[in-house]
């Protein structure tokens, strides 16, 4: 099997960069009700339709979990939930979707259950399987769905109904995972909501769980996959080096570094001999007066028993056996001669 590896390497740019925040993609999904459930908005309906949460005896977790750096933790407790109110906005009555990030650590619990002492539509933690029941207006049950996924790391899980075709769709990851036929019903969605417990049930959700989300028709996969992005739900930054240079680093902490020399970007720390190790020369640029800025010049790629060596004159040195491709693609924007190029190395 060859396992092929890409990056890209963009070297020593001339300007001093800002970070800058992409202005994020219009989203043409309307939630009728959305909770971030993050350290940014807590509790609040952000959809507008004023649905804020109560939160009792939860925790907001910041630390970086997985993708996530902002979740509430449920304790698996009677008195550990969100109770969300319902004005009638998230009354979706006909159709819906309920799409939902969750890390569940324990047995089996509600993650939203319409109805806060009896069974609306509900969608669970059970076992180790996602559940979702609709529930008749006149409180009966129709067969729910349920699909095996793992604990102790993040799930996205959604759940869609739609009044005109009468199917039932269970989605785990933003791919279809089970299907079924239950007819046209109206859905006990009329109901406040719980996460975390049910009055009167002994099951209750252990773990965490962000970025709840209702809409009022059944989404395609291809909708619920953007919703699981939704820009008010947030993941962690992704580790990056820009500027001059600024750096993120594996679990989500912002710097810049000014130091002149070879020195470690990133490795694997699970060997005394690194299978993987990137390392770079810094230098001063010469256009920022008496202010010490720098920018990477050499970059030192090693992968295995390989490595390539970029020297500051743009000269490549590829070691034991070729099995690099070097995609030199200059891109001279200005006269300091910085470049952009992409190699595969496969191993
Ligand atoms: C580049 O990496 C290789 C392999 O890790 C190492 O042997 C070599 O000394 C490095 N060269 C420089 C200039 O850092």
């Amino acid at each position: 099997m060859i396992r092929a590896l890409a990056f890209i390497v963009l070297l020593s740019f001339p300007v001093a960069c800002v970070a800058k925040k992409l202005p994020s993609k219009r989203q043409s999904l309307n939630p009728v009700a959305l909770w971030p459930l993050n350290a940014e908005h807590l509790t609040r309906d952000v959809s507008g339709n004023g649905n804020d949460g109560d939160a009792r005896q939860v925790e907001l977790d910041t630390t970086r979990h997985g993708d996530f750096c902002g979740a509430y933790r449920f304790m698996g407790k009677a008195l550990s939930f969100i109770e969300f109110p319902n004005n009638g906005a998230y009354d979706t009555r006909y159709s819906i979707t309920l799409a939902v990030h969750i890390f569940p650590e324990g047995p089996t619990g509600p993650i939203f259950n319409f109805k806060t002492n009896g069974w609306g539509v509900h969608l669970w933690h059970a076992r180790n399987d996602d559940l979702v029941r609709f529930v008749t207006r006149s409180l009966a049950f129709t067969p729910g769905l349920t699909h095996t996924y793992a604990l102790n790391t993040w799930n996205f899980v959604a759940a869609t109904y739609d009044h005109d075709s009468g199917m039932e769709r269970l989605f785990l990851n933003g791919a279809q995972v089970a299907q079924r036929r239950i007819g046209s019903i109206q859905l006990a969605t009329q109901y406040k909501a719980r996460m975390g417990s049910r009055v009167g049930d002994r099951r209750r959700f252990k773990g965490m769980i962000t970025c709840m989300q209702i809409y009022d028709r059944a989404l395609n996969a291809l909708e619920i996959k953007a919703a699981g992005e939704n820009a008010n739900c947030p993941k962690c930054p992704r580790p990056n080096v820009a500027g001059d240079p600024h750096m993120r680093t594996f679990d989500g902490r912002a710097y810049s570094f000014q130091g002149v020399g070879w020195y470690t970007l990133v490795k694997d720390c699970s060997n005394q001999k690194p299978e993987f190790e990137i390392n770079i020369d810094f230098v001063p640029r010469e256009d920022t007066g008496d202010k010490l800025r720098t920018r990477a010049l050499g970059l030192n790629v090693t992968v295995g028993k390989e490595n390539v060596l970029i020297d500051g004159q743009n000269e490549v040195k590829v070691s034991g056996e070729q099995h690099i491709n070097c995609y030199k693609k200059k891109r001279f924007t200005g006269d300091s001669g910085f470049y952009n190029q992409r190699y595969d190395i496969y191993y």
